[in-house]
């Protein structure tokens, strides 16, 4: 009777343990079907290697069908502490490359130094800020990260999370 009860114990701990990794099993298997394959999560980025910009250079991106402007500065340019991205020893301005007015894309003016906008004369400074005419709002700062060298596009890194809401894509 006891070695029976104890076959039972033995054969009911087993089930139960195969049960356990099945289950754990299965759960990951759900997770790998939920979670974005990685060519779907890389699909949403840009990487943009800013190492080759000289100082004063301005480049356009584009950035899912967008244009983002990335200047970099000079050291007599203005500098805006909270929307400047500190990049190495270097500082840029990182914008959608798209008026807050009617959505008119601006011209890079460099002896100026603004964008100008074409469609209503907006002027937006080298740190984005709406400084001329009717645009209501800075020129917006895309989600960011930084790795290295390389501007990520579309993923949010500490330095991103600094940036107050109100200037944000
Ligand atoms: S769309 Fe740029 S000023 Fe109107």
């Amino acid at each position: 009777m006891a070695v029976n009860q104890s076959r039972r114990d033995a054969l009911l701990g087993a089930i139960a343990g195969f049960a356990g990794i099945g289950g754990a099993a299965a759960a990951y298997s759900m997770y790998k079907t939920w979670e974005p394959l990685p060519s779907v999560k890389a699909a949403g980025t840009t990487r943009v290697d800013i190492s080759p910009i000289t100082d004063g250079e301005m480049r356009t991106v584009t950035f899912r069908g967008k244009p983002v402007f990335i200047l970099k500065h000079t050291p007599d340019m203005k500098t805006d502490e909270e929307r400047d991205v500190k990049i190495g020893s270097g500082i840029y301005t990182v914008v959608i490359g798209i008026c807050t007015h009617l959505g008119c894309i601006p011209n890079w003016e460099a002896d100026k130094k603004v964008w100008h906008c074409p469609c209503h004369g907006g002027e937006f400074d080298c740190n984005g800020i709406n400084v001329f005419g009717p645009p209501p709002i800075p020129l917006v700062i895309p989600a960011f990260k930084i790795d290295g060298n390389t501007l990520v596009l579309g993923e949010e890194g500490p330095e991103y999370e600094k940036i107050p809401a109100k200037f944000k894509a």
